[in-house]
């Protein structure tokens, strides 16, 4: 008889049972318990807040809670962690987990900017050790079926994406979270920006990033209880020229004097408070990913469709579609969809634009410090 596979025991650093991470490798069975996806056990987790963690235990049967995470990784035998901790602390905990021996699935973004995220990469390459970032965008259904029509050259030559995710007046001036706070991780192009930029850059291929122009602004600070702890911008603009010519263009905003398009997401307001744009447009088509739609033919000729999309993948969670990767990825020693190097370009844009928005000024990719020089 062929023996059973081991589970893989799986630990979490940083979760409030509401939070994403955690549910995204959990299913409801029939008793509508939330139970762990296949070939995985909810071995232990960590939270400093004793009460979210004891929480998030008992919601979904972990066997041990910790308040120390360094604790957890000496204590506990795991084969793998996913960290939701604040940004802030990815680096160190990524870091301690490879030092650990464990596989890590980090949650966005992967560093708190370029530099940590080289020094993330060295330890990788160091390690036998699987890393993954959290990007769940990338495993909808939308987004598959966009990377595909692309390279199925259904939209001819693709030259330009724009990506906006805007919630308008004031949505977030608190100024007493990390979100609003740079060098712990905060502002809206880290927040936000990561995601659409990321979506569109994974759906045109991933292509190799070559200057970036950007603006930020922090136009809300005035209004936060404490505006000198208010560091991050909540405003930012950007334009990115990828070697193939394409580009990316976005507008992220925390808070952003504009009115939004009329029945997005609340459709008893006349404007919209918070909306996204991710559209991509080629020669001979374009794709609207958020409104699922695909537009074809010539300019005065055009047919609207819907994007085909895979039915295994549709209504489908892209958080749980992401953890069975990232399992598959470990049991079959696979490399992961978010790649380490994927990791690295990413944080590397990210870096250039804030760099970018501070000089004011144009900068190309390589003058930023690459892995070798570092
Ligand atoms: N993938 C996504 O769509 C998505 C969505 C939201 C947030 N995030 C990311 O998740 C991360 C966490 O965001 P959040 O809003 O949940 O943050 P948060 O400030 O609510 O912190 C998350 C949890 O970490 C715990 N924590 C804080 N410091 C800790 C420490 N030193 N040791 C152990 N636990 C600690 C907190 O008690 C909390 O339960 C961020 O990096 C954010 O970018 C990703």
């Amino acid at each position: 008889m062929k023996t059973p596979t081991p589970k893989i025991k799986i630990g979490f650093m940083g979760l409030r049972p509401s939070r994403f991470g955690i549910r995204g490798f959990a299913v409801p069975n029939e008793a509508d318990e939330l139970v762990p996806i296949p070939g995985i056990e909810f071995t232990a987790l960590a939270d400093i807040n004793a009460e979210s963690g004891q929480a998030a235990k008992e919601l979904f049967g972990f066997k041990r809670a910790y308040t120390d995470y360094r604790e957890m990784l000496k204590n506990e035998d795991l084969d793998a962690v996913v960290i939701t901790l604040p940004t802030s602390l990815h680096k160190q905990a990524t870091l301690d987990c490879l030092a650990a021996n464990v596989h890590v699935l980090c949650d966005k973004p992967p560093a708190n900017d370029y530099e940590e995220m080289l020094e993330i990469a060295a330890a990788v390459e160091r390690s036998d050790k699987q890393y993954m970032f959290i990007r769940q965008s990338r495993f909808s259904a939308v987004a598959q079926a966009t990377r595909q029509c692309i390279q199925a050259g259904k939209l001819g030559n693709v030259y330009a994406g724009e990506t906006k995710w805007i919630r308008t007046r004031g949505a977030q001036v608190r100024g007493d979270t990390w979100r609003t706070n740079k060098e712990k991780g905060g502002g809206v192009l880290i927040d936000l920006g990561i995601h659409g930029l990321d979506l569109l850059w994974y759906c045109m291929g991933n292509p190799t990033p070559v200057e970036v122009t950007a603006s930020e602004t922090p136009a809300f600070k005035q209004f936060a209880p404490d505006p000198e702890q208010y560091t991050a911008d909540d405003n930012f603009f950007f334009w990115i020229r990828f070697e193939n010519e394409a580009i990316i263009q976005g507008s992220f905003a925390f808070g952003m004097n504009q009115v939004g398009p009329k029945g997005w997401k609340k459709p008893e307001l006349d404007y919209s408070d918070e909306w996204q744009v991710n559209q991509i447009c080629g020669t001979q088509g374009g794709i609207d990913i958020v409104g699922g739609k695909l537009i074809t033919g010539s300019s005065t000729d055009f047919e609207l469709s819907q994007l085909p999309v895979d039915p295994a993948l549709e209504g489908i969670n892209p958080m749980i579609t992401q953890a069975k990767h990232f399992v598959e990825c470990i049991q079959q020693n696979k490399k992961p969809q978010n790649s380490i190097e994927q990791a690295v370009q990413l944080m590397k844009m990210l870096s250039a634009l804030s760099k970018s928005a501070e000089m004011k000024r144009t900068i190309r990719l390589d003058e930023l410090l690459t892995s070798t020089e570092n």
